[in-house]
């Protein structure tokens, strides 16, 4: 069994054909890019393979830090499990190259796009495929200059800075404007498509934003729509969904709803999610953060001692004081 050890200790190494001598690989045997082959005849334990990569504990934390997202969730396993058999495949000398990784995450704000992506680099670097497995998020503003010749420099600087994990591209859409053929954006793009085309690269590129400019930006660069592996869509929360978002937001605080808030919250959202610049869980955060300042002068206005429950609950007159309730009807 001494080929499955090998490979365990080759987990999460770096891929990259050896770029810049990063610190470590002094002992020289290791082939950092390459999996530990193994005969034709062996046979490889897919739990021990899960073990090694780190798969379920980067799944279980998706689980448990994301309310709801099913479709979004069953989507992560099925790469994930792609992208374990490639691994095992790999190991018999089966797969090809490099599997392509570029992602597309679509949806509204505050839909938990940024917070997958951060999940997915790490799952692609417990998987081997990314040496690093951050993510660097950025938006037009930090790829494309203001004049000739800066945008290519900035491209390349914060490509610099993903290397090795995940460059999540918010709103990509903006980088491509209809009306403006000689925008630098185009530039920043084919910059991106450079890299992206060249899997061998030890980066995914993740685009982000509303789904139908999403659609409109490919079917103009249909060269970075043919990079994208993995579409995955976040939908709208259901009020019930903000609702446990909201609830898992203020445990994690130290905070919690007494009985009677737990419906005004309720009714907080049905009244919230029609309401313009609704943005999903970063609008349960925002309101929350505003409950909790309503809730500290509340209790600090009684001018008698706290104890731990006042000083925990949220009561229905700090939710009751937003605009939510007065606006309107
Ligand atoms: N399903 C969810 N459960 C719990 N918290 C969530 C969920 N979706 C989003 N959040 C939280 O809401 C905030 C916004 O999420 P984010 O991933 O930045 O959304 P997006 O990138 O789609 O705008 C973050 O603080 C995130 O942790
Ligand atoms: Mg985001």
């Amino acid at each position: 069994m001494t080929g499955v050890d090998a490979g365990r200790a080759a987990f999460g190494m770096p891929r990259s054909p050896g770029a810049t001598g990063d610190a470590g690989s002094a002992g020289g045997s290791d082939e950092p890019a390459a999996l530990s082959p193994v005969a034709p005849d062996a046979r490889l334990d897919p739990e021990e393979e899960r073990r090694a990569s780190n798969l379920d504990a980067v799944l279980a934390r998706l689980d448990a830090e994301l309310v709801g997202l099913l479709p979004v969730k069953t989507r992560i396993r099925e790469i994930a499990a792609l992208l374990l058999v490639d691994r095992m495949r790999q190991r018999f000398g089966l797969a090809g190259q490099r599997p392509t990784l570029h992602m597309c995450f679509t949806g509204s704000p505050g839909t938990g796009k940024t917070t997958v992506a951060v999940r997915m680099a790490e799952l692609l670097h417990g998987l081997g495929y990314l040496s690093r497995g951050h993510l660097v998020a950025v938006t037009r503003d930090d790829l494309v200059g203001q004049y000739v010749g800066h945008t290519a420099p900035k491209t390349k600087e914060v490509l610099k800075r993903a290397m090795g994990g995940v460059l999540f591209v918010d709103e990509a859409y903006y980088l491509y404007r209809v009306d403006n053929e000689r925008d630098y954006g185009q530039e920043s793009i084919e910059i991106l498509l450079q890299v992206m085309e060249n899997n061998r690269e030890d980066l995914v590129v993740i685009g982000g934003g509303y789904k139908d400019r999403m659609d409109t930006f490919f079917s103009a660069n249909p060269g970075m729509s043919s990079r994208i592996a993995h579409h995955i869509d976040f939908p709208d929360y259901p009020v019930e969904d903000l609702a446990a978002i909201g609830r898992l937001m203020l445990a994690q605080a130290g905070y919690e709803l007494s009985p009677d808030a737990g419906g005004v919250w309720i009714e907080y959202l049905r009244r919230r999610r029609d309401q313009p610049r609704f943005a999903n869980a970063r609008s349960v955060r925002n309101a929350l953060e505003r409950a909790r300042l309503r809730h500290a002068g509340r209790v600090l206005a009684a001018g008698v001692p706290l104890g731990r429950e006042e000083l925990v609950r949220l009561e229905p007159e700090d939710l009751l004081a937003s605009r939510v309730f007065s606006a309107g009807d």
